[in-house]
């Protein structure tokens, strides 16, 4: 018999359309590790309930939307288990036991945690639930026994308290049925939104996968360039630069020329911006079409969505069986 393969689980919120910051931060990355782990992607609903309650009217939309853009980014629901967190109940009972374990300084010290409370405007994320936001996290990992976690560097605090609940577990109850994940931080490419700032929905400096032509066009237009380069004759700092950056990101072949033009000044930004933009809508182009595709047909989503559920379901109920074995809770087998 073949070796197990190890296991990855990673998640996204539904908050949103999905931008190329998430293509080539995340997807491109899960697409490959289908090749050689045993991998689930899941829609973190839950996690993001915790910030949208107020306003929850575009979870569901905002789900098939998502799966969409997995799929049409490469993601494969025959090969991987594409599931929603919240029709496997099962997440919320791991956590229940999590959160018992769990000291509550260990979330207190969560930099995210503080960070967020800070930072996030318009939603107020002072309640009970907000700071047990990894801790639920830590519960979607162990509920398969996850080896590997793709995730950004702003996770990697999440990461870590998963693994010293691991620890924690073992501790108490003499072992655990999950092994201690590992952060698999994605080696991500500097990309950076229209605006030089991070790529973010909530700067309002994306380009989604769903952009069509014109408006990738115009955004890139008004993209921010190099600061130091006010005429066209001035040279430029492909280096430095916002816009130049994408160039080996997603036309690695056009880069040498481009930036050398750039440099010398052969080119200004505005030629730069026109190629670019041609770039873009050539990368985004077959995304945008297979999204469009799958949502045509909702239904078909859902069917994935429910398919996958059944599949993550089968393996999250053997580890919570053997999760209320060791804590001692709930009936045995014996008593039926
Ligand atoms: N917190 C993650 C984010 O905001 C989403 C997430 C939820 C996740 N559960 C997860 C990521 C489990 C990895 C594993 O990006």
């Amino acid at each position: 018999m073949p070796a197990e393969k190890k296991r990855v689980l990673s998640g996204m919120r539904p908050t949103g359309k999905l931008h190329l910051g998430h293509l080539v931060g995340a997807l491109k990355n899960w697409v490959e590790f289908q090749r050689q782990y045993d991998c689930f992607f899941m829609v973190a609903d839950w996690h993001a309930l915790m910030s949208e309650y107020e306003h929850p009217d575009d979870l569901r939309a905002s789900t098939l939307e998502m799966v969409a853009d997995w799929i049409a980014a490469g993601i494969d629901p025959q090969r991987s288990v594409i599931f929603r967190q919240s029709d496997v109940p099962e997440h919320l009972e791991l956590y229940m036991v999590l959160s018992i374990l769990t000291p509550l300084g260990w979330v207190e010290r969560v930099p995210t945690y503080k960070e967020q409370l800070r930072e996030v405007k318009g939603r107020d994320l002072t309640t009970y639930g907000f700071l047990g936001y990894p801790v639920l996290q830590a519960a979607d990992i162990l509920l398969y026994q996850a080896n590997v976690v793709p995730v950004g560097e702003d996770q990697v605090s999440h990461l870590e308290l998963a693994r010293e609940i691991v620890r924690r577990f073992k501790s108490l109850y003499g072992q655990a049925p999950f092994p201690e994940p590992q952060a698999k931080l994605t080696p991500s490419p500097r990309l950076l939104g229209l605006d030089g700032r991070k790529m973010s929905k909530s700067y309002d400096n994306v380009i989604n996968l769903s952009d069509e032509p014109d408006l990738i066009r115009k955004k890139i237009q008004s993209m921010f360039t190099d600061p130091q380069r006010v005429k066209k004759t001035d040279p430029g700092h492909p280096e430095t630069c916002n816009l130049c950056a994408y160039y080996p990101v997603f036309a690695p072949d056009r880069t040498e020329r481009v930036w050398d033009e750039c440099r010398t000044a052969k080119r200004g930004c505005v030629d730069n911006k026109k190629e670019l933009a041609d770039v873009l809508i050539e990368v985004t182009e077959p995304i945008r079409r297979a999204r469009t595709e799958r949502l045509r047909d909702p239904g078909q989503l859902m069917l994935t969505l429910r398919q996958g559920a059944e599949k993550a379901r089968a393996r999250a109920r053997e580890t919570m069986a053997e999760v209320r074995r060791l804590v001692g809770i709930g009936a045995t087998a014996y008593e039926g």
